[in-house]
């Protein structure tokens, strides 16, 4: 959600698609129409852009130098024409400001999402997901190959008991920290829960993304 000062573009979900003769909607479709609005704040609460970044004077500055510097778009992607030294500069940039010793860095949440799940998932796990997830999350759990159990939303004890019932060796809990459409926050005693040694026939703790201390 960005609340943007009146001067300037904004943009608008209006109506779209197509009528026939008589004005009968034919196809349904939001439009985004960018508009000026004088004297007026306008709250966005369609988009992504928590942040107001999009509208920040030095992202725009950096996103029309790099188009000068490097053209409209990257041509290819990195696979096919290669690394550019700033795809290295932003990594190492957003390692330094996580204080991590590396970053990676995708184009979009949705293919963060499947690269981090299918990295980790596999056969020999078990994904417990909250019910609430975004549907990333869930195409990424599916193409894992894991098996998933799905829990209730935020239901700490469902996590533990589908976790506790496991037969893989291996366990990922995949929950949001703030969920984007309901607004709350996923309940911390799940990091608890997925830190705790299992007793019983696999002793193997679970596995925390990022923070795997124990060897497979
Ligand atoms: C938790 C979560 N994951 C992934 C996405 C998808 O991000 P993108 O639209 O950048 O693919 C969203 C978008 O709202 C999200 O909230």
């Amino acid at each position: 959600m960005a609340v943007r000062p009146a001067a300037g573009l904004h943009g608008e979900l209006v109506p779209g698609g197509t009528r026939d003769q008589g004005g009968r909607s034919r196809t349904r479709r939001l439009d985004r129409r960018l508009a000026t609005r004088d004297g007026d704040t306008l709250l966005d609460l369609a988009g992504n852009d928590y942040l107001g970044l999009t509208d920040h004077a030095e992202v725009i500055l950096g996103a029309t130098t790099a188009a000068r510097a490097y053209g409209g778009g990257a041509g290819a992607s990195r696979l096919i024409s290669g690394i550019l030294p700033v795809h290295d500069q932003l990594k190492d940039a957003l390692a330094e400001l996580l204080g991590a010793s590396s970053a990676l860095v995708f184009s979009t949440g949705y293919h963060a999402n499947l690269g981090a799940v299918t990295a980790l998932g596999g056969a020999d796990i078990l994904i417990v997901s909250d019910a609430h997830i975004h549907a990333s999350l869930n195409d990424a759990a599916r193409l894992s190959g894991a098996q998933v159990a799905v829990a209730g939303h935020s239901d700490a004890t469902e996590v533990e008991r589908m976790l506790g019932a496991r037969s893989q060796p291996r366990a990922m809990i995949v929950v949001e920290s703030i969920y984007s459409v309901l607004g709350d926050a996923a309940p911390l005693k799940l990091d608890e829960i997925a830190r705790r040694p299992r007793t019983g026939a696999h002793r193997k703790p679970w596995a925390v993304p990022g923070q795997r201390r124990h060897p497979r």
